[in-house]
């Protein structure tokens, strides 16, 4: 298993084709590469990424809307999914946005309707469905689930990433015992 081995790194510019290759493979509607410029350029916009042995393996993040974080993006590359890549990557990524800024008091997202394994893994950290946006992906006009997480500032929260984390370690070696 590999969750142990994980590293986590902020995405920059220079990371531009290892990332458009993850999205390629991870979405059927990958960004164009224009868009991937400049959102690895833009000071307000924050993207981590998943390593496992120098290779990256999934990414995550989005901007800074005044006191508000808008994830715009998360994928894990396909052979790697279901190992706690995402929810490592997650929890590191709010980790860090309470660390560098107290001012950030909530997180939003948008998500498929049908994209059931994405809310399960928002609900873990305490994303709630909100609203829906009709119509929202142009390419079929599915529905897109608005949900906000905000319990940021909650003492409790700090307590709650530590135990996400140390659920995905225990899976990893639950599942690791040989039968
Ligand atoms: C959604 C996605 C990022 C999850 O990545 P992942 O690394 O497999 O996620 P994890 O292994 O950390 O699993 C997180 C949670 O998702 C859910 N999940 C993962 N795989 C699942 C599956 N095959 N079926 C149902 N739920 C699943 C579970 O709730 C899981 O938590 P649990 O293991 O504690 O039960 C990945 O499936 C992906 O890249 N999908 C394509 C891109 C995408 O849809 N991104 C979301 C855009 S909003």
């Amino acid at each position: 298993m590999i969750a142990e081995q994980i590293k986590f790194h902020y995405l920059e510019y220079k990371d531009l084709d290892v990332v458009m290759t993850v999205d390629e493979e991870a979405f059927l509607e990958p960004w164009s590469k224009t868009l991937w410029e400049k959102e690895l350029s833009r000071p307000d916009r924050i993207y981590l990424g998943a390593f496992y042995e120098h290779r990256l393996i999934g990414f995550g993040g989005g901007l800074i809307i005044e006191k508000d974080f808008h994830i715009t993006t998360i994928a894990t590359l396909n052979r790697f999914r279901d190992q706690g890549v995402a929810t490592l990557l997650l929890r590191a990524l709010i980790k860090s946005l309470i660390d560098q800024s107290e001012t950030i008091t909530g997180i939003t997202l948008e998500v498929r309707a049908s994209n059931d394994s994405a809310q399960a893994l928002y609900r873990k950290f305490g994303f709630a469905p909100v609203g829906i946006r009709r119509g929202y992906y142009q390419s079929d006009g599915e529905d897109a689930i608005i949900m906000w997480l905000r319990e940021l500032s909650e003492k409790t929260f700090k307590t709650k990433l530590n135990e996400i984390e140390n659920s995905v370690f225990a899976k990893v070696q639950i599942e690791g015992i040989p039968t």
